[in-house]
């Protein structure tokens, strides 16, 4: 069945009042679509939760207020009838394509921060990223109201934040972190990943490489927080064009670990290196998840 697509938030927000009316669940997927199997593998989690009869909306929306002043807002794919007839493959009941001025009323000046989950990572090298996502997936969250809204774990940090946001602010949203979706050679799947030229793409490799090696040592009873970041980092180092973190922390707000972990602690170890001009992110937490490439 092809999804009913609402551009008005109005019309959304009804229809999910609406559902959960009739005794239904809603789930919801934010992106900012030119989607992939990663994206439908979340919209088939949004529906195993809410079953059958609930409604599964994915929204779909380019968040100006996400991009850096040098990042690709404007050349980000924007491709609606394409991703609608994706989200009909996956399911979906609705696609909501606001326009800009309709998530950012004119006069518009809110904004949502989560400090400390923004703090490690991406936080110094996207400033002012994390608050404009945290903005429009409030606003978003205003419109779905009491929802279970699916988010993919490759972008860790970024899910972290929306659960501590949804937490603290007392939305009636559960957040869920799904596994990420990885290509056959263990590359994460990723909207940017097509930016890649074929040289490019097979470079990539390294990156869920890295993380292996690091899986590997931990599984080895490594439990040196410098010697697993060390080993991420001298795998990508000569390999990547450049590299902004490999980087360890706490799992859950991102905090800082002690310098050697308990052999059942946790950790999450992610990089973020630029492949040509484009910049991959990908992550593993130690003890929970298995390698990105399996041997
Ligand atoms: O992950 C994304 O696609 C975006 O950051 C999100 C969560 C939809 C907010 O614009």
């Amino acid at each position: 069945m092809q999804p009913t697509v609402l551009h008005d938030p109005a019309a959304f927000r009804a229809r999910c009042e609406q559902h959960r009316r009739a005794g239904h669940r809603v789930g919801f997927v934010p992106t900012m679509g030119a989607l992939h199997e990663g994206h439908l593998t979340l919209a088939r989690e949004a529906r195993r939760r809410v079953g059958p009869h609930g409604l599964v909306a994915v929204s779909i929306f380019v968040n100006p207020t996400q991009f850096g002043p040098n990042e690709d807002f404007s050349r980000y794919p924007r491709e609606l009838d394409a991703d609608v007839a994706r989200c009909a493959t996956a399911g979906v009941d609705v696609v909501f394509a606001p326009a800009a001025d309709a998530m950012y009323p004119p006069g518009d000046q809110t904004r949502v921060r989560v400090p400390g989950v923004a703090e490690p990572f991406c936080g110094p090298f996207r400033p002012g990223h994390f608050e404009g996502v945290a903005t429009v997936v409030t606003r978003l969250f205003a419109l779905a109201g009491e929802c279970v809204a699916v988010f993919g774990r490759k972008d860790y940090q970024q899910w972290r934040l929306l659960d501590r946001m949804a937490r603290d602010l007392l939305l009636p949203v559960e957040v869920v972190g799904h596994a990420t979706v990885r290509e056959p050679d263990g590359l994460a799947m990723s909207s940017r990943n097509r930016y890649l030229s074929p040289d490019d793409r097979a470079r990539a490799r390294v990156v869920p490489e890295a993380l292996t090696l690091a899986v590997n040592a931990w599984a080895r009873g490594e439990r040196s927080v410098e010697a697993l970041r060390a080993m991420t980092e001298a795998h990508l180092r000569t390999r990547v064009d450049s590299l902004d973190y490999a980087d360890l922390r706490e799992p859950t707000d991102l905090g800082p670990l002690p310098a050697v972990l308990a052999h059942d602690d946790r950790a999450v170890l992610a990089v973020a290196a630029r492949i040509g001009a484009t910049r991959l992110i990908d992550n593993v937490v130690l003890g929970e998840e298995p390698a990105p490439i399996s041997s």
